[in-house]
């Protein structure tokens, strides 16, 4: 059975999604993750670009052991050499060079001729091949790009040395059978392509990216570039979940497997969710919060009776356990460690007692700990931004017929302040007493409130968006009091925000 080489590029082209821009220390939660789940290879940023995309991939590089890290450069001698500097010190590593075939790009937007592009891109292709084995050339828009001149430029690059070559469906526009029928042609007309890896990376523009990516690998692919979520570029990349998923479902008509390890995909899933604010449709399939969840009386009975009937993957096979009950109030220290271990968490003696002090709090208002809200507790504690502000005390007063009011007291700068603040509800009232309190001249982007588990005691948890000065940042917060989560969520953000400026 053939084995399909899973690239994830959820850092570099899902980070690409207007809003999903994440820190290094958020990228580096991200690519733990994604070791985890077992991916061949994270593309972990385009080293040029910007100076935190370059300390993303040095310090995934020696913090992230496992996959082989990518970084993305144009066909470019400064780009080449940049992507070197990056990742010259980590173990495993790929220079990952593009350039546009299709006349539209070629005329447009470089302003030169197909065969100016096929030498540059068979010089940097020599270039990189100079600096690390590993060399994956993508001929950007491939599938808008003459056919006999994609396979002349194929030939080439693998003759100088490229060992991937990715076929681009850069604006999403190909169908299943024509892209399947492409890829083939590739396999047939390359002469030296048995050298190379035929790898694919498809836009979602008109829904087919991962039907697109799947018929590939009928016709001869070897790796699929996807992301987290399907997050990307406009309407997104290939789901690394749903090419998966079919792969393993449809193993009698793939015949081929991944390496990913499946139960850690709803746990990226959610950690992506999390860290960049886009969240997937309840519909989403495979990690949708309806995936699993028939809703007519008869699917329900049934399944109940046969889980076959009308259930195609087992909700554990991609991490959906009935939320287990893990930890309470008298779990000690060291179970809270082990389970934390279990879970893929390991945090410093610091950490872990400020985490474990705020798993007591939360065990002494919520009867059960389930995983999930470890993990809410403990996300706080690993992207862990500097504090300006923080919460020391929130009274609310509130009810029918009542303007709600709250009263906050913050530690700025070491320094105790309180206000209070009245709003239309206890969040806008709260929102209202922190903007004075932080003098903020932001605005709020977005928010949103979610139950973590079920049950009145649930933890929930909050996101919100922030804009200033055409910067965006997103906060977090989690508490069994959605005021109080909100009220983290909003100065979680604010902090971010102080540390951007
Ligand atoms: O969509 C695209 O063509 C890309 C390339 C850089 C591979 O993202
Ligand atoms: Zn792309």
């Amino acid at each position: 059975m053939r084995v399909i080489k899973i690239f994830d590029t959820t850092l570099r082209d899902g980070e690409q999604s207007p809003g999903a821009s994440m820190n290094v220390e958020e990228k580096v939660q991200v690519a733990r993750q994604l070791a985890r789940l077992g991916v061949d290879i994270i593309e972990a940023g385009f080293a040029i670009s910007s100076p935190g995309d370059f300390e993303a991939i040095k310090t995934i590089g020696s913090e992230v052991e496992g996959p082989v890290i990518c970084s993305l450069a144009r066909a470019k001698e400064k780009d080449i050499r940049r992507a070197w500097e990056a990742l010259q010190d980590i173990p495993k590593k790929r220079i990952h060079t593009f350039h546009s075939t299709s006349d539209i790009h070629l005329k447009y937007q470089f302003r030169i001729s197909p065969e100016e592009a096929l030498k540059r891109s068979v010089e940097m292709v020599k270039l990189a091949r100079s600096f690390v084995e590993d060399v994956e050339f993508s001929p950007m828009d491939a599938t808008r790009s003459d056919i006999s001149y994609l396979c002349e430029i194929i030939e080439a690059v693998v003759d100088a040395g490229a060992s991937t070559v990715n076929i681009p469906d850069t604006v999403g526009y190909s169908i299943p059978s024509e892209f399947g029928n492409l890829i083939k042609t590739i396999h047939d007309r390359v002469k030296n392509i048995e050298k190379a890896v035929i790898s694919v990376h498809c836009h979602n523009d008109l829904g087919l990216a991962v039907a697109n990516s799947l018929e590939a690998v009928r016709n001869g692919a070897g790796q699929i570039e996807c992301t987290i979520n399907g997050i990307g570029e406009r309407a997104g990349n290939c789901s690394l979940e749903e090419s998966v998923m079919a792969l393993r479902t449809r193993r009698d008509i793939f015949d081929a497997h991944t390496n990913i390890n499946t139960e850690e995909i709803m746990r990226s899933s959610r950690l992506v969710t999390k860290i960049t604010g886009m969240s997937v449709q309840p519909n989403k399939a495979t990690v949708g919060d309806n995936a699993f969840a028939p809703e007519t009386g008869t699917q329900q009975e049934v399944v109940l009776k046969e889980k076959s009937t009308y259930e195609i993957i087992r909700p554990e096979i991609i991490g959906l356990h009935k939320t287990k009950l893990v930890l309470g109030k008298h779990s000690g220290r060291h179970a809270f460690k082990t389970r934390l271990g279990e879970l893929g968490y390991t945090l410093t003696d610091d950490e872990l007692n400020s985490a474990f002090e705020r798993f007591k709090r939360l065990a002494d208002q919520k009867k059960d700990i389930y995983d999930e809200d470890i993990e809410a507790l403990i996300s706080e504690e690993v992207a862990k931004i500097p504090e300006v502000y923080s919460l020391v005390d929130l009274y609310i007063v509130t009810g029918t017929g009542q303007k709600p009011t709250a009263t906050i007291t913050l530690k700025i700068n070491e320094e105790l302040k309180e206000t209070t603040g009245q709003g239309d509800g206890p969040v806008d009232a709260a929102y209202k007493a922190i903007a004075s309190l932080t003098n903020t001249k932001s605005s709020l982007h977005k928010y949103e409130v979610k139950g973590i588990t079920g049950g009145t005691d649930a933890l929930g948890e909050v996101m919100v968006s922030l804009e200033e000065g055409g910067r965006f940042v997103r906060g977090h917060g989690a508490d069994t009091d959605i005021i109080v989560a909100s009220a983290k969520a909003y100065i979680h953000a604010l902090n971010k925000l102080t540390v951007k400026k």
